[in-house]
């Protein structure tokens, strides 16, 4: 609806071309018909037997009950342009086996990675069977990529009895280690959900990582190759390559993969026409890093980001992008009393397809948890202590009119144990989720658990001040911390069990990592248990 711009038509007849050679890419697959070790691509002036190319690791992610995406990039020099690639496309080979040591091979097939896409592979291995684990490796000329662990979701109707995911967000690399996620990598996770901010976009002149003067760490990035270099600084990580090893990843973006609290066409970094070139850019380098699928290939600065996973009759994820049809931010956004902008029933953090779509589908759903994977807090968080309330105007608070649709809606509509999952408040924050939060005594709708970040706001401590007042003046709110971590969830027919885990530290190496608060939801009673 934008691309009406010469670069971003471009861009859609690049995104025709890659559809075609990517559909050569799955005939290939399906017919087994693998070339030798050196195809004719690889006649490039990459060295493939002398340089590693793998520096970047791989992933996988996106599973559905017959097929998952897998991915990789080719960037000898990470942080050089292009990866330290030449122009050239180069033909890499994959296998996906059912055990470790690759005896049984069971979908093998060939990709080309092209230097439109920065030399990254997205493959949608089909044909594999449900609730099955795989592992996947990639090939180019005499190098063999670090091996992957995935896993496909079980069929539409079968009732497995339990699940184990986790999920986490906002991993600024120069304010940590990331602990957290080898911990992550260690567990056993069926699926991981990020959650947003992959990355951060801002120019950092110092950190705690010794690299962390890195002039590539310290632009601000705004052209493409700025965020496929910023992709390419974070994924050197080998604990964020050993996360995306461990099992597939289901992502969303918030606000920082493309510019601090962007809202649809508006930031006030740039009018509109301009910002949307930046959006495309950041859109375009987050879909080529990301295990995602081609329907959420962006089409210039528009990308379909929102969409649903299943896991049998136990859980279905609504995963949803808050940022691109959102209403700008009230009151100049910022934390403020709420006010009629923030109040008024016409803005939207969803858009209303996405709110319909979102509605439509927990209604629809027919599993046991509803669950909504998203980028914010939902539930109101007055952060000043005393009668007067303070609110963010970043988060749901900002869009009262949306809160009260989407919890309403789905009480009205009888959506039952609904689980909202969210990141960006840099804390872990646990509430019930109310009909109507001025009222305590109003029915709790639904469960929120929103998980701290990996690295974000350095080590923190068990409670801050704003902590402390949340906690008081919430009563919706069960639990609260303030160090960085993630959360594992492990969903049965029964319950629903959170472990927040937590880091000691992420400012120097080897923290220590442990669960802080293990919460329970119980089938068919919505909010946290307290007994
Ligand atoms: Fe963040």
């Amino acid at each position: 609806m934008r691309s009406t711009q010469a670069g971003l038509a471009a861009a859609a007849a690049t995104r025709r071309r890659f559809l075609t050679v990517t559909g050569t890419a799955a005939a290939l697959a399906l017919t087994g018909a693998l070339p030798g070790i050196r195809s004719a691509h690889a006649a490039s002036a990459v060295n493939v037997d002398r340089q590693p190319l793998f520096t970047l690791g791989i992933a996988s992610g996106d599973p559905l009950p017959d097929a998952v995406v897998i991915w990789t990039r080719l960037a000898p020099e990470p942080l050089a342009p292009f990866g330290g690639m030449d122009q050239r496309p180069v033909t890499v080979q994959w296998q996906v086996a059912e055990d470790e040591a690759f005896h049984r091979v069971v979908r093998r097939g060939t990709a080309t990675a092209r230097p439109e896409y920065s030399h990254t592979v997205h493959v949608d291995v089909q044909g594999l069977r449900p609730w099955r684990h795989y592992f996947y490796r990639f090939r180019v000329g005499g190098q063999i990529s670090p091996v992957g662990r995935t896993r496909t979701a079980p069929a539409p109707g079968d009732a497995i009895s339990a699940m184990s995911f986790a999920f986490a967000s906002c991993q600024a690399w120069f304010e940590g280690y990331y602990t957290a996620l080898a911990d992550m990598a260690r567990r056993d996770h069926d699926v991981i959900l990020f959650l947003g901010d992959y990355i951060y976009e801002f120019g950092a002149d110092k950190g705690v990582r010794p690299d962390s003067g890195d002039p590539h760490a310290m632009r601000q990035t705004v052209t493409l190759d700025d965020y496929r270099e910023r992709y390419a600084l974070y994924k050197i990580d080998p604990d964020l390559q050993a996360a995306h090893a461990a099992a597939p990843w289901i992502v969303t973006l918030d606000d920082h993969e493309v510019v601090d609290n962007w809202a649809d066409e508006a930031h006030p970094s740039a009018p509109p026409a301009s910002f949307l070139v930046r959006r495309a850019n950041a859109f375009r380098a987050y879909w080529e890093h990301m295990p995602l699928r081609l329907s959420q290939l962006p089409n210039g600065p528009d990308m379909q980001l929102y969409r649903r996973l299943r896991y049998g009759t136990l859980a279905e994820f609504s995963i949803l992008d808050t940022r691109q049809y959102r209403s700008d931010q009230a009151g100049g956004d910022g934390e403020k009393p709420p006010n009629p902008g923030s109040l008024d029933p016409s803005r939207t953090i969803t858009g209303e397809e996405q709110e319909r779509w979102l509605l439509d589908g927990l209604a629809a759903s027919g599993t046991r948890w509803n669950v909504i994977g998203q980028q914010n807090a939902m539930a109101q968080l007055d952060v000043k202590a005393g009668p007067d309330m303070v609110v963010p105007m970043d988060t749901w608070d900002g869009y009262v009119g949306s809160r009260n649709r989407v919890l309403g809606g789905a009480h009205e509509r009888g959506v039952k144990n609904l689980v909202s999952l969210g990141g960006d408040l840099h804390r872990s924050v646990a509430s019930d989720l109310k009909l109507d939060f001025a009222d305590p005594a109003s029915p709790t709708v639904g469960t929120e658990f929103v998980g701290t970040s990996i690295t974000s706001g350095l080590d923190g401590a068990d409670h801050d001040q704003v902590g402390l007042t949340l906690l008081a003046e919430n009563p919706h709110i069960k639990y609260h911390n303030f160090q960085r971590g993630y959360v594992t969830c492990t969903v049965t027919e029964q319950e629903w069990t959170a472990d927040y885990r937590v880091a000691d530290r992420v400012t120097t190496p080897g923290g220590t990592v442990t669960t802080r608060a293990q919460l329970v939801v119980e089938d068919g009673r919505a909010g946290i248990q307290t007994t």
